[in-house]
């Protein structure tokens, strides 16, 4: 069993990254500028963005952080996204999800200029990943995209299966293995909490990918030997043992599973570096236009 080690793939991605920052600066560009917008007080999204301003700060990036309350109401957080929309000095930028109850999620993604997008949640950003367009990915997916491909895991003809249908993870990631691409050309099955006998599924898969959210969920007999094992699972569960009084889980039962399968990611040091290292990417790929002129561009010569 090999571990798939985000801490070292994240820190690699992070050095090529800061290498191309010191060309572009060297040659009179501008530092790439992410900003990331957090609202309310939540333990977890702020450890997150903070890691994400941390990490553009050791890759050379400039970042701004917008905090804002929890009772923010939403034309005010629009507002506020307007501006970023409309700032040059900013090539992308994220709003920290969950958002309070009294917001409505998918009005927000929509109100993000999809070219400053660089947590890839637009449905025209999802639209063109879905049909292979140059888009910016989310950053989950393709940092486990980013994973198989460092580890030089085969996936043409294999079976994936995905726990968990959600926008940011799931949804996305079913799509992407299924691409004619390496990572990709995999045949797919999406699995969710209306699936009936699940491990008739997993016990079937070539790689698992676990994106539901509760830990330790799957188990060791739900696993084919040899099979490659993805934890996207990081849920805080209380432990007053622990400094921070909580301990961090994945959706896999890491301790029966590592037994059986070839490769496996763990929980902490796994996805969860991958996902701020591809927001890093995404970002570097907005300050150098990539995807998206700095006003969109919907012609045919544009894609
Ligand atoms: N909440 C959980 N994951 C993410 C992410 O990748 N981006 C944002 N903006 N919010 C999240």
């Amino acid at each position: 069993m090999q571990i798939l080690d985000g801490k070292k793939l994240s820190a690699e991605i992070k050095a090529e990254i800061a290498d191309t920052v010191k060309k572009m600066v060297l040659s009179g560009k501008k530092a790439p500028h992410l900003a990331a917008i957090l609202v309310g007080n939540d333990g977890a999204s702020r450890t997150y963005v903070a890691s994400k301003v941390k990490s553009c700060e050791e890759v050379g990036f400039k970042s701004t952080l917008i905090r804002l309350e929890s009772d923010i109401t939403q034309n005010e957080l629009i507002t506020q996204i307007n501006q970023l929309n409309n700032d040059d000095s900013i090539d992308g930028f994220i709003v920290q999800l969950p958002l309070p109850k009294h917001i409505d999620e998918e009005k927000i993604l929509l109100a993000i200029a999809p070219e400053k997008d660089v947590d890839g949640f637009h449905p025209m950003n999802v639209g063109r990943m879905t049909l292979h367009l140059p888009s910016y990915i989310s950053a989950t997916p393709k940092g486990i995209l980013e994973m198989l491909n460092r580890y030089n895991i085969e996936t043409e003809g294999k079976h994936c299966v995905v726990i968990g249908r959600s926008n940011i993870v799931g949804l996305p990631m079913s799509l992407l293995m299924q691409r004619r691409s390496q990572p990709g050309n995999c045949t797919v099955t999406i699995c969710h909490s209306k699936t009936n006998d699940l491990s008739k599924y997993t016990l079937e898969a070539d790689i698992i990918i676990a994106a539901l959210g509760k830990p330790k969920f799957l188990t060791a007999d739900m696993v084919k030997p040899g099979a490659v094992v993805i934890d996207v699972g990081i849920t805080r569960v209380d432990d007053a043992s622990t400094k921070s009084g909580f301990r961090l889980y994945g959706d896999v039962d890491f301790e029966n599973v590592s037994k059986k399968c070839s490769f496996i990611s763990p929980v902490p040091g796994g996805v969860g570096l991958m996902t701020v290292a591809s927001l890093l990417q995404n970002t570097l790929s907005a300050a150098n236009e990539e995807f998206y002129k700095k006003t969109i561009d919907f012609s045919v010569d544009n894609i």
